[in-house]
């Protein structure tokens, strides 16, 4: 792959990973004190280092990190943005989920292309967080823990 498709994909990334800052922002915003949202908050610290980890890659290669919008939307937070009524803890977990699906799935395809070994260590350290916070998402889920738990939720 050539350099200016790595700073391409390897930007493509860097939005996704800011997009998902703010979702986590959001999600601890609406979620009361607790394990989960300590969780939560853990989670979108980790997603703050991939995007610092993504912009030393672009800029190793003589570019800038795009211009992300401030008003972040679409799929990443979607499922958080225009409730009609109060969101639930469930509700924020399962959007959380379905970001942390689709972050998944587009480092699995980044990494089924050629990339420069740097690169290739990079994402794949990465895909392997995101796979951590997918899986304890979709466990809290499961298990309903926060119905034990006594935190405040809403
Ligand atoms: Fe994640």
């Amino acid at each position: 792959m050539q350099t200016p498709q790595v700073v391409a994909e390897l930007s493509r990334l860097f939005c996704l990973e800011v997009d998902a800052v703010q979702a986590y922002a959001t999600a601890v915003g609406v979620l009361g004190p607790g394990p989960i949202r300590d969780e939560l908050a853990l989670f979108g610290l980790e997603h703050q280092r991939h995007a610092l980890a993504l912009q030393e890659q672009i800029v190793r290669r003589g570019h800038h990190t795009p211009d992300v919008e401030p008003d972040v939307k679409g799929v990443v937070i979607g499922a958080l943005s225009a409730p009609q009524r109060r969101l639930t803890i469930e509700d924020v977990l399962a959007g959380m989920r379905g970001n942390e699906q689709l972050t998944g799935s587009l480092y699995a395809k980044a990494l089924a292309k050629k990339l420069p070994d740097d690169v290739r260590e990079v994402l794949a350290r990465i895909h392997i967080e995101e796979q951590h916070h997918l899986d304890w998402i979709e466990r809290t889920i499961s298990r309903r823990s926060w119905e034990s738990s006594g935190a405040a939720y809403p």
